[in-house]
Parts: C-alpha cells; structure tokens; sequence
C-alpha cells in the first residue's frame, strides 16, 4: 500500500522511521506534507508537500496518515476520506465523540477504512488483563481503581507549541492528550459505564486553560464501580490499575508487573457469607507476571491498518473503538463543568455544543518557547 504522511513532528517522524525501516510489511511511503519546511534525510526520493490538498490529488497515494496537532484532525480526516483515500489518524481521532460519528459515517459512505492509533492495546500487559477480565478468570467485577498520574508534564512542553493546553487545540489536557491511552485501555476492557462523574482541575499546576487533574467516579452494571485519577502535575506519580473481583484480586503496577491473589476453594462472596471467622479473611493463591515489552505499539497499529485494507485482517482500530475513550475524556469535562452525573448513553450533541462555546473563548497560542529540548522517547508511559 502507497502511504502518506501529514504532519512531520515528532510523532509523525517516528512513523516515517517505523515505515522505511521496512516495519511495517506491504507499505511504503511515498510523500509527506507539512505546512513547516522539512529536513529528514529519511525522505531522499519522497514527494514532499506543504499542502494537504495537493498530496490528495497525487494519485500514488491510496492511504493517509494524520498525525497534525489535535484540532486539525477532523477538518482533514473528512478531507482524505472525500478525496477517496484510507485514513489512519493519530489519537484522539477528533476533539469530540459526535465528530468522530461523523468521520465513521462519511468511511462508511465511501466504502474506505478510517482508524485510530490507539496503541496501547498492544501492549501485551492490558490485553492479559482484559483477558482474565473478559474469559472471568476473576469472577464477577466488583471495583476497579486506575491512579495514572505519572503524566508529568512542565510548562514548557505546552508552551513549545501553538496548540497543546488549549480548549482550541486540543479541547482538554491531561484527559484528551495523555491519559486517553489509559481510559482507551480502560474502556477497551470494561466498555463505557452507565453513569459518571468527574472533577477536573482546570490550569491547577500549570499556567494553562485546560485540565491538569482528574478525579472520576463510575457505575457500571452489576453494581461495578470503578475511579480512574490522573494528572500531569504531580511527580513521580504512580501508574496502579486494580481490579476486584469475586474470584481474584489483581493489581498492575507502572505497566510492567502485575499481580495476581486468586481465592482458593472459595469466591469472595461466598467466603463473606459463609465464614465462622469474625475477622479471617479467605485465602489467596499470589502468583505475578512481568511485563518487560511495551508490545509492537504504533507498529501494530499501523501493521494492522494496512493487513485490514489489503483484507488480511479485521480492523481492530475502527472509529468506533476511537469513540470510547473520547467519549470518557468528553463525559469526564462534561460532568464538571455542569457539575452534575453523566448518564450513557453519551450525549454527543449535548457536549459539542458546550464544546464550541469553550473553543470560542480560547485562542492557540501566538508565541512559542524555541529555546527547549524535546526528548520525545522520554514521553511514552
Ligand atoms: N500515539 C502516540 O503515542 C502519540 C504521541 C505523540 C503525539 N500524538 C498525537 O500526534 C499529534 C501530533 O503531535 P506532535 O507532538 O507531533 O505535534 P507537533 O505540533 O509537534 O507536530 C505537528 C506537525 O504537523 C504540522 N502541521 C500542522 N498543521 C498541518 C497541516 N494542516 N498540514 C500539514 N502539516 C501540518 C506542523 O507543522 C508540525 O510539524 C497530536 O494529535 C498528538 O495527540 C500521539
């Protein structure tokens, strides 16, 4: 498959380097554009545009990937798909769950494939937990806490840049730019709750618009509750994902190790009922697995795009799995600024509206800090 590129940062370099180093089998990279002159010695040979509406008239290019700042996505998701060309957008796959409806519909209405880079599903780590979750390995799902808040970020990294801590550029912070990998993981196992209630601290740790803390409450089905915590302000931070339940308790600490205390002849619940013991507690089988590889990441995601045009695949990445976690990002503002529950099914039109009153009142920013190093490999969690 011919590919392309929008957007030669840093992410999107790293895609170039992941697809001419020959990662990804059956693609090639014929052209990238950027609005910004670029250099990469990397593209000797490469057709190179300053204007996305010139590279979709070049008919070598059957497939696209965007990976421009966030508030670009969806203008130019609904450009590639109108010009007749398979799109691969960088995360979040637009700023709001009723723009990414429309990016699925106007996929399914051309017949082209629209996908999302949600990487973190393969790291091996969360598709072993969605596992033991989804084969009920731990029984019925009591309670489930997510504390991601190793997201530390300092002012510079949003004043680098035009866009990022902005409700214009990115229509959030911590939620829409670096936790959606965990509540996309999240959502990934355990689906979008019935009912949510979120906190976010808007500007609290860094001299931004937009939310650097987060503190949401969920219910789910069953009686299943679940919080999910992050921030981008606090330092070291911790990365612990627990889920209780009627069989086992698992704990999964900074992505790496994950614990496991099975019950032993007995489920929680039935112990809880049936015990003599005022204060026992039942027993427990430990057992742990370590997770030293983060998985093919954004080479799985892409390797999966490509298989699933050239039909060797089904497509893991659709919109619709986009939607989930946009959809907890958006819920989690939502519920804050009306300061009331959320119920689901998510109310997309609801949240736009609300959403372009705060784009209204917000404006990229017009000067950047050019004195910084950007260490981009330090920024994966
Ligand atoms: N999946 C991941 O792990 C991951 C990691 C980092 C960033 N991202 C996402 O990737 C996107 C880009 O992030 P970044 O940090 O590389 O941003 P960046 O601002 O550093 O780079 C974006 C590039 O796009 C170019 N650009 C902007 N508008 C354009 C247009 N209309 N046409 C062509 N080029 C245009 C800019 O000149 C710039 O070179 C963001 O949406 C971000 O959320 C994803």
């Amino acid at each position: 498959m011919k590919v392309a590129l929008v957007g030669m940062g840093p992410i999107g370099s790293m895609h170039v380097d992941n697809i001419t180093s020959g990662k990804i089998p059956d693609c090639e990279l014929v052209a990238v554009c950027d609005t910004r002159k670029i250099e990469n010695p990397k593209l000797e040979g490469k057709k190179i545009y300053s204007d996305i509406d010139a590279l979709l008239a070049d008919k070598d290019v059957e497939s696209v990937i965007i990976s421009t700042p966030s508030f670009t996505h969806f203008d130019l998701a609904c450009k590639v798909l109108n010009a007749g060309k398979n799109v691969l957008v960088e995360k979040p796959m637009a700023l709001c769950t009723a723009d990414i409806l429309k990016i699925d519909a106007l996929a399914k209405e051309k017949k082209l494939t629209a996908a999302v880079m949600l990487n973190q599903r393969t790291n091996p780590m969360y598709a072993r937990i969605r596992q033991l979750v989804k084969d009920g390995e731990l029984g019925k799902i009591n309670r489930v806490s997510w504390n991601m808040t190793n997201w530390y970020r300092p002012d510079v990294y949003y004043k680098c840049n035009t866009w990022r801590g902005t409700f214009k550029g990115e229509a959030g912070g911590v939620l829409i730019n670096q936790g959606i990998h965990n509540i996309d993981a999240f959502a990934w196992i355990f689906g979008l709750p019935q009912t949510l209630r979120a906190w976010c601290k808007f500007g609290k740790y860094h001299d931004i618009e937009v939310e650097d803390e987060v503190s949401a409450f969920m219910e789910y089905s069953e009686n299943m509750t679940a919080t999910f915590i992050t921030s981008s302000g606090e330092h070291p931070g911790t990365n612990r994902f627990e889920i209780s339940g009627d069989k086992g308790y698992i704990v999964a600490e900074d992505g790496k190790l994950l614990k496991k205390y099975m019950f032993k002849d007995t489920t929680l619940s039935d112990y809880t009922k049936n015990t003599k013991y005022v204060f026992g507690t039942p027993e427990t089988e430990y057992s742990q697995e370590e997770f030293s590889d983060k998985g093919l990441q954004h080479v799985g995601v892409l390797r999966n795009f490509v298989n699933s045009i050239n039909g060797k695949e089904e497509l893991l990445y659709s919109p619709a799995q986009g939607y989930l976690s946009v959809c907890l990002a958006n819920a989690m503002l939502l519920s804050t600024w009306t300061n009331s529950d959320i119920k689901f099914p998510f109310n997309d039109a609801a949240y736009a509206a609300l959403l372009a009153e705060k784009t209204a009142n917000s404006k990229l920013r017009t000067e950047t800090v050019k004195d910084c190093i950007m260490d981009f490999g330090k920024s994966f969690r």
